[in-house]
């Protein structure tokens, strides 16, 4: 275990405050927050109807919908790598633990300006998220359960984000500098927390018993379209912000729209696989159905 943690420990960059490192002057008004083939609402007959100034407003809403998965996310990692205290703590692992969570904690106060800044500060952005919260709150640190979760939240949000970074680099269009910012900021952190995740999971899972690894499995499984749910599909009380005649059907629509399932399958793909390769004996992966 000590290789994986030396190694973790080397991959750990000096630490950078988003806060002072982003451009926050970098808003330009005239750009989405998201390019098109990402944002839910662009697949309905809704967008149709929409000016410039509410497709504008609807990115930033999305965008701020997915600083909100973050935060939850975040504040749920640290709640848990800190709930016990860290009594005789080994230095290494503690280390590691420590530096992701400034990290998280640096993340969590730019998506906060983000939300701020996007006109959503106190409004719910995501759907029901108790019960997900409950599950996150019972596993415990040292299990593989645990770095699994963490994997799957960090794997599905970075996913998403790097999908609308490329979709805005490869087909030309523009996406408004601030938000590329974020998102590639978020993601240069992720990708080392993702591979951390993914090394301990590794290490953890040694200690589960095949019953309880189908087990955990199954559980994934039966979670993984209530996360998706909650964190890649639009909120009432958010479609509501945007003052659009019939908010509540446009929302059905959303969480029943086709298009929106798919980009948030292949969201979830990554998070998958792993699951499938390293919970189970079979290597095949499972599709979440809408
Ligand atoms: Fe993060
Ligand atoms: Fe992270």
């Amino acid at each position: 275990m000590s290789t994986i943690f030396n190694r973790l420990a080397a991959a750990t960059p000096a630490y950078k405050d988003p806060m002072t490192e982003i451009d926050w002057s970098a808003d330009d008004p005239d750009l989405s927050w998201l390019p098109e083939s990402v944002i839910s609402l662009a697949h309905l007959p809704v967008w149709q109807q929409l000016d410039a100034r509410q497709k504008r407003r609807v990115s930033q809403i999305e965008f701020a919908r997915l600083c909100a998965a973050g935060l939850w996310l975040e504040g749920l990692m640290i709640h848990r790598v800190t709930h016990a205290g860290f009594v005789a703590a080994d230095t290494l692992e503690t280390q590691i633990v420590l530096h992701e969570v400034r990290e998280e904690t640096g993340h969590g106060l730019m998506f906060l300006k983000m939300i701020e800044r996007a006109g959503m500060s106190g409004k719910h952005l995501l759907g029901p998220t108790g019960l997900l919260t409950t599950v996150a709150k019972m596993l415990d640190p040292q299990s593989a359960g645990f770095w699994a979760m963490v994997f799957i939240g960090e794997s599905v949000t970075d996913t998403f984000a790097l999908k609308a970074l490329k979709e805005a680099e490869g087909q030309g269009r523009a996406i408004c500098p601030l938000a590329r910012q974020v998102m590639q900021w978020h993601h240069a952190d992720e990708a080392r927390h993702i591979a951390a995740a993914k090394a301990l999971l590794g290490e953890k899972i040694k200690a589960m018993s095949p019953a309880q690894r189908s087990g955990f499995r199954l559980l994934t499984k039966m979670l993984i379209r209530r996360f998706l749910r909650a964190t890649l599909f639009p909120s009432l009380q958010s479609l509501e912000a945007l003052q659009i005649p019939n908010a509540r059907e446009v929302w059905r629509q959303a969480h029943r729209n086709p298009s929106g399932w798919v980009l948030a399958r292949s969201c979830a793909e990554p998070a998958m696989n792993l699951i499938d390769k390293q919970f189970s004996k079979s290597a095949a992966g499972t599709a979440v159905a809408p």
